[in-house]
């Protein structure tokens, strides 16, 4: 059999511990979380008891060794219940995943083990207040000094930032040679000359905590350097072709959350004496939702397998990042017209779906971006 779309019955068990998780422990409590502007302890506490927070791990570090189609499989039901609780275990993976790629044994011991044994979270530093999709220009500098390294600059929205373990942070040990010069430095919680703050008023995806951070005068061992001086940008370049998948699978289970209040809406509301699923514009919005859906999922199933077969898959997540936030956008979207009046007020879920998944246009590289990355693949191959 050449092509097998049957999941495993371990990835079935995973599916429904992760749909239940999502059902009971995440939707009750995401419109409040929101609200509050607050990060989950308690969501991610429980998270972490049923095994379902940092599970990329491999199992000798604790964790349960997730490959990239199981990724997306939890990935779609977590972020069915809140998009913004998803992200902050998908953006705890991305910081992992550095490690995962360029980490000694020792370093893996000594920063993953930490992740397993209590709820806690990793995150990753590219994006600086002067940079985002440029990441080769980036500021932050790295001196060698000793037997390690001084960090000076600051880096800006970094998801988990303030709250994680540790932070792989990005810089140069010299600028002139833009991507070549690029460090990734694994940065402890609690290190001298170190902060974060909170950055206050997202649009959306309000109980994920994002920090500007500040390295003053900050010395990092030589021991936390993930591979070798100047791999750091194609470390960053190697982590995002992975991570931006399961990006992918949050915006397909929010556009599954979009039909399936849709269709419940629909069902129950009435005009012009009959329920408004009975008129054919309504009708076509939801096969529309449903196109949408069912493509990007294939699609970022697709992307996943490629990945677990260790094939080129550098296009294939760009395409499945950017098609699958862009459906989940318009599936929102049209959530919230489906609903009318009601859909434009908090009572209902489907406002938040929308503020949420706009974000998935814009982080793991825009949109735009995504598109340059597609485009190098078509002219260069
Ligand atoms: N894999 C391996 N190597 C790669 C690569 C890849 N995918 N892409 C580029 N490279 C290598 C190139 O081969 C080149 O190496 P050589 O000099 O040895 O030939 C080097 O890297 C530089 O390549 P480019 O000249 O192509 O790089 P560029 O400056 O044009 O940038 C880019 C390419 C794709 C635009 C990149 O800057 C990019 O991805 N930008 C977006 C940044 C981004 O996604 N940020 C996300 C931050 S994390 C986040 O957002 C998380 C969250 O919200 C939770
Ligand atoms: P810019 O790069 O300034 O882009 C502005 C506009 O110009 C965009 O529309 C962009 O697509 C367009 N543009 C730029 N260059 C091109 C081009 N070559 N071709 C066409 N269009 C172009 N980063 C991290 O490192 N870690 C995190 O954990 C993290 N979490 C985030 C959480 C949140 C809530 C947000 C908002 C961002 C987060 N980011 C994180 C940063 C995110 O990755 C960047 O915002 C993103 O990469 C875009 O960078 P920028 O904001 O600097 O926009």
């Amino acid at each position: 059999m050449a092509i097998d779309f049957t999941l495993s019955e371990e990835q079935k068990q995973l599916q429904a511990l992760a749909r239940r998780f999502a059902k009971e422990q995440i939707a009750p409590v995401a419109a409040l979380y929101d609200a509050k502007e607050e990060m989950p302890w308690p969501v991610i506490e429980k998270l972490h008891g049923v095994g379902l927070l940092n599970a990329v791990i491999p199992e000798e570090y604790g964790g349960l060794g997730l490959s990239m189609v199981d990724e997306v499989i939890l990935g779609e039901e977590l972020a069915w219940g809140c998009m913004g609780i998803y992200t902050i275990a998908m953006a705890s993976d991305l910081g992992i995943t550095p490690v995962l790629l360029a980490g000694s044994s020792e370093q893996k011991e000594r920063f993953l083990r930490k992740l397993t044994q209590k709820p806690s979270l990793a995150a990753f530093g590219l994006s600086e207040p002067g940079n985002g999709s440029d990441a080769a220009a980036l500021r932050t500098r790295a001196v060698k000094s000793g037997d390690g390294y001084i960090l000076n600059g600051s880096k800006t929205w970094i998801t988990n930032g303030g709250d994680a373990e540790f932070v792989v942070v990005f810089a140069t040990v010299n600028p002139e040679a833009r991507h070549k010069g690029v460090v990734a430095l694994v940065v402890d919680k609690g290190t001298p000359g170190f902060r974060a703050h909170k950055l206050h008023g997202k649009m959306g995806q309000r109980a994920s905590a994002t920090y500007e951070l500040v390295f003053e005068e900050c010395w990092v061992p030589a021991e936390n350097l993930l591979g070798q001086e100047g791999d750091g940008f194609k470390l960053a370049m190697n982590t995002l072709d992975k991570t931006r998948i399961p990006v992918a699978a949050g915006s397909v289970g929010v556009a599954r959350r979009a039909l399936e209040e849709s269709t419940k809406y629909a069902k129950e509301r009435e005009a012009f004496g009959q329920p408004i699923a009975q008129f054919q514009a309504v009708q076509f919005k939801l096969a529309e939702m449903l196109m949408g859906l069912e493509t990007a999922r294939a699609y970022t199933y697709y992307a996943a397998w490629l990945t677990d077969q260790k094939l080129p898959q550098a296009h294939a997540a760009a395409i499945a990042k950017a098609y699958a936030s862009e459906i989940a956008f318009d599936a929102a979207n049209q959530a919230i017209q489906i609903h009318g009046g009601f859909g434009y007020m908090q009572e209902y879920p489907v406002e938040k779906l929308l503020r949420d998944v706009k974000l998935n246009q814009i982080y793991e590289g825009t949109n735009e971006i995504q598109r340059l990355i597609i485009a190098r693949h078509i002219l260069n191959s």
